[in-house]
């Protein structure tokens, strides 16, 4: 996997250097961050850390540092989104049963729930102890970030109650799961590098609507990568019954033709070969493009949110990453 900043179109290159060279001081922290007196923890701990994935938390907080000046605090709030995201993946492929995360064993797989759920939340107490660092204002922020994300796990978990429309229900679970995480990590960056107030509010809705299409294009991925592209296993989604946008406008139609696809979707699918086969004929139906479409225009969304944001390096690399993150395979 790349890292997602080598591919920002408009990206001044001192700036890019200087964001490179930011993230391998945050990947350092990070590191030396987790340890403590007990090797097995450490072990599955660090387990996903090295196996590697995209950065894109702490990249969205490095970029929005260049809203003022950015320092080491920005660095160390970069640690502790990457380090809470790190610690939600625990805990979510214990609830999606998913074997493969980062290219390699998913720690519930390798190690069992027990021990994958604990290591979860040993990393919750390193952010704990790394947040302290950047005082009230930064624990406040993570506090209800992460109130949001959990509640956006538990409606998932949960479903639409009677009456709601599922795909409403979907959009407000991923702005919850996956928007507060991203928004804050926006936040993070504006808010710790000394931004003005106008601009912290607009990379923090900018990362709110962008974090949106990130987990809508996470969707599609679960049905159009591979695993080789995506670290992940295709069609996890679908054994786990998890609706998602593609699902959701498939279960929308009323072509008589959708119907037996309608019906193997309406309940989790347990059977591998089936997996298999639902993930062609999804792959094959307009559902897949829509949901591109839609995310595309999230995207634009997004963009122009920040037409109001201060001019500079900051403005031009979130345009760059609206371009960037649309069409991602990984
Ligand atoms: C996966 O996040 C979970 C979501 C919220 C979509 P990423 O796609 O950022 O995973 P890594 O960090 O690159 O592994
Ligand atoms: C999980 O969403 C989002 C989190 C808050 C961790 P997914 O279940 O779609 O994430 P992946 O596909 O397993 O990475
Ligand atoms: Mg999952
Ligand atoms: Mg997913």
């Amino acid at each position: 996997m790349t890292n997602p900043i080598l591919d920002i179109p408009n990206i001044e290159p001192r700036v890019q250097s200087e964001i490179l060279e930011s993230l391998a001081k945050a990947e350092d922290l990070l590191r030396s961050h987790i340890v403590g007196k007990y090797p097995l923890v450490i072990e599955t701990s660090r387990h996903l850390v090295e196996a590697g994935g995209k950065r894109f938390r702490p990249l969205i907080t490095l970029i929005c540092s260049y809203l003022g000046t950015p320092n080491e605090n920005c660095i160390k709030a970069a640690v502790t989104c990457e380090l809470t995201h790190l610690a939600t993946l625990y805990h979510d492929d214990v609830m999606d049963e998913a074997p493969l995360r980062r290219g390699v064993a998913s720690a519930n797989n390798r190690w069992g729930n027990t021990v994958a759920i604990l290591t979860g939340d040993y990393l919750f107490a390193k952010v704990s102890a790394l947040l302290a660092e950047l005082g009230p204002e930064a624990v406040l922020l993570q506090a209800h970030t992460f109130e949001r994300l959990v509640i956006g796990q538990i409606l998932e978990t949960q479903g639409p109650k009677e009456g709601i429309d599922p795909l409403t229900h979907y959009l407000n679970v991923v702005a919850d799961k996956t928007g507060s995480l991203i928004s804050a990590s926006a936040r993070f960056g504006a808010m710790l590098s000394g931004a003005s107030e106008k601009d912290k509010e607009i990379v923090t809705q900018f990362g709110e609507k962008i974090g949106i299409a990130f987990q809508l294009a996470d969707d599609v991925i679960d049905i159009a990568s591979t695993s080789l592209q995506s670290g992940k296993t295709p069609g996890t989604d679908l054994k786990e019954g998890v609706p998602t946008l593609v699902t959701l406008k498939v279960m929308q139609s009323t072509d008589p033709r959708d119907a037996a696809l309608k019906d193997k979707l309406s309940k989790p699918i347990t059977d591998d070969s089936i997996v298999q086969q639902t993930l062609i004929e999804l792959r094959n139906h307009k559902a897949l493009n829509e949901s591109r479409e839609y995310l595309h225009a999230l995207a634009n969304e997004a963009k122009s949110l920040l037409s109001d944001l201060s001019d500079g390096p900051t403005k031009l690399a979130l345009e760059g990453l609206c371009t960037a993150l649309v069409d991602r395979t990984v």
